[in-house]
């Protein structure tokens, strides 16, 4: 078996408690002989804007470039508020991002039975729901240039924002929707806001370009981002492969993580090109929420979606496909029998916090 090496970045408020959560994980695997994982740590965020003055140091960009992946938990919280706006926690995973050259954002959503209830939406809406999101995340208004606030002299500023997108970045977004929706349903809806955006007019064209070139078997629907929303929470299982850009799938992921009863159970993979050599391709697995400062440090975060995102390593980065199943597996028996962090506590369930959701599924592991 080959040794696989992780870079662990809990980064900030409940990000360290759920990593806790994916080490017990890995030593169990390794023990049990079945994974070979060797991991190093290093700080992001806040933890690192304290320790070392930046959102993440030299030193451990260069261990994420060399790692297999990187396991992210989450950044940010009201203490760092006020650290400048280069600085800031967010600063650091849009780094790796950016360097890593993470282009793809794979968000899956999907609805295990056991908290169909547990959504806001009613049950016959979100049960048995399993779409992906496939956001791009280079590009987009996250990274244009120019991004900046003007001083007009008058008493008024102006800021800009800069939304652009080349021919390449989308093509390679689309491309890997395709594929995507190949392996699944078969159906991609490409949303962008092309009434109102010259970006969205590319995206559009590009898009059925590409669909027509080399994906026509896969079908193939353009809908308006503002609709898009609205569709998905109005009847989400209409959709199966979502590919939209970095800013609409920012927001169109935390509607779709909502769907399936709470923000705490949806994990991510953001994956860069394939190596021209090795083929394989740089990665950052991610849960979707964020680092939640209220509850942090109180032992009662739901660990679920960094524990699945630590699965899509296994699927996405390391070929352990059988493995990734399991650890799924295990997610939905926990749930089957009732074991419930307190975001998604209901009625007659078993109450458990961070450390005990993690042993139970081990335990069924
Ligand atoms: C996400 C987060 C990030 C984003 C923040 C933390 C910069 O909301 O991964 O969805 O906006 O991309
Ligand atoms: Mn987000």
């Amino acid at each position: 078996m080959a040794q696989q090496n992780l870079l662990l970045l809990p980064g900030d408020g409940i990000g360290t408690e759920i990593m806790a959560e994916v080490e017990k994980l890995i030593a169990h695997l390794n023990a049990k002989g079945l994974a070979d994982v060797a991991f190093d740590t290093g700080l992001v965020g806040g933890s690192a804007y304290d320790a070392h003055g930046v959102a993440i140091s030299e030193e451990d960009m260069q261990k994420a470039l060399s790692a297999d992946a990187v396991i992210f938990g989450a950044v940010g919280g009201p203490k760092w508020d006020n650290v400048p706006y280069e600085l800031r926690p967010e600063a650091g995973l849009l780094r790796l991002r950016k360097d890593l050259g993470l282009f793809a954002n794979l968000r899956p959503a999907i609805c295990y039975p056991a908290l169909a209830d547990g959504s806001s939406l009613k049950r016959e809406i979100v049960e048995g729901l399993d779409i992906l999101i496939v956001r791009e995340l280079t590009g987009g208004v996250y990274f244009g240039e120019p991004k900046e606030i003007h001083d007009l002299g008058n008493g008024q500023k102006r800021a800009i924002d800069t939304q652009v997108y080349e021919t390449y970045e989308i093509e390679r977004i689309a491309r890997v929707a395709f594929d995507m929706a190949r392996t699944r349903d078969n159906r991609v809806s490409s949303s962008e806001k092309r009434n109102v955006m010259k970006s969205g007019v590319l995206w559009h064209e590009v898009v059925s370009a590409l669909h027509e070139s080399e994906y026509a078997d896969v079908q193939l629907d353009h809908i308006l981002a503002d609709n898009c929303a609205m569709q998905l929470v109005r009847n989400p299982k209409q959709f199966d492969v979502i590919v939209t850009d970095n800013l609409f799938g920012d927001i169109l992921s935390d509607a779709a993580a909502m769907l399936t009863g709470s923000l705490g159970m949806l994990p991510s993979a953001s994956l860069g090109a394939p190596d021209a050599g090795t083929g394989k391709r740089k990665a950052l697995y991610e849960p979707v929420h964020g680092s939640a400062p209220d509850i942090a440090g109180q032992g009662m975060a739901n660990p679920i979606a960094m524990i699945a995102s630590f699965a899509m390593a296994l699927r996405y980065s390391f070929e352990m496909v059988e493995l990734a199943d399991k650890v799924e597996a295990a997610i939905a028996a926990v749930l089957d029998e009732g074991y419930r962090t307190g975001d998604i506590m209901q009625d007659g369930c078993k109450k458990v916090s961070t450390a005990e959701m993690g042993d139970a599924i081990i335990a069924k592991l």
